[in-house]
């Protein structure tokens, strides 16, 4: 392990925990005092750790810290972005300690300990490997880029204010490549960089029947129950091929070639330990797909949550009024969230019989991005990893969603890197996240390498 790593390891963990015991939990406004508290957290930390020009600077939502450290201005940009927020944590009384109180435990999986929080993972560890690896390079005198810090307090819910806070900043965010480890490698044996995000389509329903709740023994039988429409209209989304039924969802998906998906098809994948892990007796998923294509290059449709009626103890008898559901599409390259909620509105408001009303509100959404692993960037994140794990990571597509990839892209034609350390079991937006301490000294000691390797390149190719 690097010298500086392994004499503060210790202290690097300690500031971890404290940086998990705020609850910084974007989605709920009770929690908007940690939010800010968390964002002044991080802002210290970047102070101690040498970093310049710090600044908690505000949105329209919550804000983004700044640091930078420009050691020549002819050197290579680094922009590293983050998220110091993190997803609620219920369903609470699933956890085995509290999530906001981390505790280190040894799993299966994480033989040398694992840290348990909310944001353990998801992205406070893995935000935070960037603040120790950046103080490691000082005090090592190792830096070799310059480095910027834009680490957002929104991620967890759609990113909205950040493309208008980047749009304003366009010349103190003016950078070469974006550094990111938000994401996850295959197993802490077999490291793999993420070069696919997909994008999301994130919206509400409502469906409303008569205009009060009925007793279901008076009226049951002749007014519609939107609970029963609701379930009947979601039944009707998907058909028994698993595929979706909205007519055109597929038309602008990106064809892959066989030869693509054959390769990606070679990335390790235990289907057996798979179905264990998660307690199934089989996998489910769209005909003609193994599961490694489901989860990365074909879009889903997933109902996230489903409500009405009476939820309470015992049984009441009730034909409710209202119905709701929340509803998330995956999507792949070429799709458009923009489009796809016009598609399902549509033909939502089709399915409904007569009976009842039907209202669709869109949520935030996200662009699907792909990274090419021809380049400089995607070169040194290779070379770094190959040097730290001893085995040369492989490239392969994610499923899950990183808003701001896409719109930097868009916005400042600046690709990303996807240099995640996580593992795909380390329960993200489930109870008892956790992050392997393997995997937050081995990022810590990566991202230098990272540094390293990529102003090696660049001063090549320039
Ligand atoms: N870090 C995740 C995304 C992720 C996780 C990508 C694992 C690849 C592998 C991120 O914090 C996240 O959860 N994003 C949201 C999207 C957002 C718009 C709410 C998601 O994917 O659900
Ligand atoms: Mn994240
Ligand atoms: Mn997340």
């Amino acid at each position: 392990m690097n010298q500086y790593v392994e004499d503060n390891k210790d202290r690097f963990l300690n500031e971890l925990v404290e940086l998990l015991k705020i609850p910084s939990i974007s989605a709920d406004k009770e929690y908007s005092d940690d939010v800010y508290e968390t964002a002044t957290f991080v802002a210290e930390r970047l102070v101690a750790a040498g970093a310049d020009e710090v600044e908690v600077m505000t949105t329209d939502g919550y804000p983004v810290v700044y640091g930078e450290k420009i050691i020549d201005p002819n050197l290579p940009t680094i922009l590293v972005y983050g998220h110091y927020d993190v997803q609620p944590p219920d369903p609470i009384e699933l956890w085995d300690s509290p999530p906001f109180e981390p505790v280190i435990k040894k799993t299966d999986l994480h033989p040398e300990g694992a840290i348990f929080a909310r944001g353990a993972c998801d992205d406070k560890g893995q935000m935070y490997m960037h603040v120790k690896a950046f103080e490691t390079m000082m005090q090592q005198e190792t830096l070799t880029c310059n480095v910027k810090f834009m680490i957002e307090g929104e991620e967890e819910i759609g990113s909205s204010n950040l493309e208008p806070f980047c749009k304003n900043n366009a010349e103190k965010l003016a950078c070469d490549v974006v550094l990111i480890s938000d994401t996850s490698i295959i197993a802490n044996d077999v490291p793999s960089i993420t070069t696919g995000l997909r994008g999301l389509a994130y919206l509400e329903v409502e469906i409303t029947g008569p205009n009060r709740d009925l007793h279901s023994g008076v009226y049951g039988g002749a007014v519609g129950n939107p609970i029963n429409v609701l379930s009947d209209m979601i039944g009707k989304l998907i058909d028994e091929n698993n595929k979706i039924t909205i007519p055109g969802f597929y038309d602008d998906v990106e064809v892959i070639s066989k030869e693509e998906r054959e390769k990606m098809n070679q990335a390790p994948f235990d289907l057996d330990y798979y179905q264990r892990d998660l307690d199934i007796n089989e996998v489910k998923g769209e005909d003609g797909y193994t599961t490694l294509e489901r989860t990365s290059i074909r879009p889903t449709l997933d109902v996230n949550g489903i409500w009405g009626g009476y939820i309470g103890e015992g049984a009441k008898t009730v034909l409710p009024s209202k119905a709701y559901a929340k509803i998330s599409m995956r999507l792949v390259p070429r799709q458009t969230p923009e489009k796809v909620y016009e598609l399902f509105t549509d033909y939502f408001n089709k399915l409904a019989p007569n009976s009842v009303k039907v209202k669709v509100t869109p949520h935030h959404g996200g662009v699907p991005a792909v990274t090419p692993t021809d380049t400089p960037e995607y070169k040194a994140a290779s070379m770094a990893m190959e040097e730290s794990y001893g085995r040369t990571p492989i490239p392969r597509r994610s499923g899950g969603s990183i808003p701001i990839v896409a719109m930097f892209e868009k916005v400042f034609g600046v690709k990303s890197v996807l240099m995640g350390f996580g593992l795909d079991s380390d329960a993200i937006h489930s109870p008892n996240e956790h992050y392997g301490l393997f995997n937050y000294y081995k990022g810590i000691e990566t991202i230098p390498l990272y540094f390293k390797y990529y102003a090696d390149l660049k001063s090549k190719t320039a």
